[in-house]
């Protein structure tokens, strides 16, 4: 018997503002200006002009799923005022990848936004709900007859951590009020968002579309027996990971579980103060498994660890994120064979995962990192743009075709 089914899921995910380049009407085009220390995503990887060359490389590689998403500041550069042009570019797209015969997944939210929208607020002000719907509608009129799968928001949790806990992405708020505010609104406009697609879907009696968030789930593990740290794992595995699905479940709001998973986060907590609760990896020294190029332990027993939480849910569930950045494509094809290990082992104990989408097809710009991590399938050579298939690629492309866990790296 084949380790995955033959109707599994096999791809790769990018995200707009990462590949395409020039995204001059995005809040985090304008925040790298004000910030030259910080790299400035420029030309990325000119996947804007190039998409053709990448999906058709994802075909070669035997994908039949490619996640990417609209960058919204493209679609809609000024308040209610949406670009025809931009739009036929996504529509271009979709219909590229039909022709290729590859399930397009589309992610509707990516962590930038469009300049205007951050200037009014972004999703600390009460329009922003509104504000998303009016851009949700426009892409749905353009490309609701060619896509099935639609993700809404990607990594609610990352999004509010890094932007309004941790004050390291735009707009760099440290406030617990603002970061309740803004995963307020994002829920919000999920549930709108959701309901607004199987409306739309429904009128014009189009094939019931699949819906939900890219959610990021990281493996809390504590750093040893100690009380603290257990309920410190367990704490933060129910607010981080948990909290917002149960919400989205319960409301009968989610058709799929959409992961990301890369990491464990190893829990060492000095005492029971408030301001130890938000203090993230142990600082002794015990975090000593193999690690991926910015530091993040590699960890494929969490995902299975994950994969068996998520079954209580009942619901499908689709690993839309999961990859390495390394210099070593050795690494990267382990840490592939690894993960894919654990989703095969879920499977067989009857949790429902219905497909895998590595991060990412090809190498690209890794926000506040630049350019330095490699996370890609595929090399992109930042001087000529030129893409290389890397082995790791070519190794899991058997896979994909087979459905066969087979390990022959060389
Ligand atoms: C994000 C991607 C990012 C990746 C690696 C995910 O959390 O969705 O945008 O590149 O992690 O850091």
């Amino acid at each position: 018997m084949n380790d995955f089914p033959s109707d599994f899921l096999w791809g790769a995910a990018t995200s707009a503002y990462q590949v395409e380049g020039n995204n001059t009407n995005a809040d985090w085009w304008h925040w790298e200006l004000k910030n030259p220390r910080i790299t400035a995503s420029g030309n990325a990887c000119l996947h804007y002009q190039k998409y053709k060359e990448d999906f058709d490389i994802a075909k070669q590689l035997n994908h039949n799923c490619h996640r990417f998403s609209i960058e919204w500041s493209r679609v809609n550069p000024q308040p209610e005022k949406f670009s025809d042009q931009q739009i036929q570019h996504y529509y271009d797209c979709v219909s590229y990848l039909r022709t290729l015969n590859i399930e397009p997944i589309i992610t509707l939210h990516h962590f930038t936004n469009p300049l205007w929208f951050s200037q009014q607020g972004g999703w600390n002000c009460s329009d922003s709900v509104r504000y998303y719907l009016l851009y949700v509608e426009k892409i749905l009129q353009a490309l609701a007859e060619k896509v099935r799968y639609w993700v809404t928001i990607n990594e609610p949790m990352v999004y509010v951590y890094y932007a309004f806990i941790a004050g390291r992405w735009p707009p760099q708020q440290r406030s617990v009020i603002k970061a309740n505010k803004v995963l307020s609104n994002l829920i919000k406009a999920h549930i709108k968002a959701y309901e607004f697609i199987h409306n739309y879907y429904r009128q014009k009696k189009l094939p019931s579309p699949l819906v939900s968030i890219a959610h990021n789930m990281v493996a809390f593990v504590p750093c040893n027996n100690n009380l603290r740290n257990k309920f410190m794992s367990a704490f933060r595995h129910y607010m981080f990971n948990l909290k917002i699905l149960n919400e989205l479940v319960g409301r009968k709001k989610l058709d799929f579980l959409g992961l990301n998973y890369y990491t464990r986060h190893l829990i060492d907590v000095q005492s029971w103060s408030i301001k130890e609760w938000l203090n993230n990896q142990c600082a002794q020294g015990h975090n000593t498994l193999e690690k991926n190029s910015m530091g993040w332990e590699i960890y494929p027993q969490g995902l299975l660890n994950i994969l068996l939480s998520l079954k209580r849910y009942n619901l499908p569930i689709i690993i839309l994120e999961n990859g390495i950045c390394t210099l070593d494509d050795r690494q990267r094809w382990r840490y592939i064979y690894n993960h894919l290990k654990q989703v095969s082992e879920a499977i067989k104990r009857a949790v429902p995962v219905k497909g895998y989408l590595y991060w990412s097809l090809i190498d690209n710009f890794e926000w506040d990192y630049g350019f330095e991590p490699r996370f890609g399938l595929c090399a992109v050579d930042y001087s000529s743009y030129q893409r290389t298939i890397r082995e790791s690629a070519y190794a899991y492309a058997r896979i994909c075709k087979t459905g066969l866990l087979i390990d022959e790296a060389g």
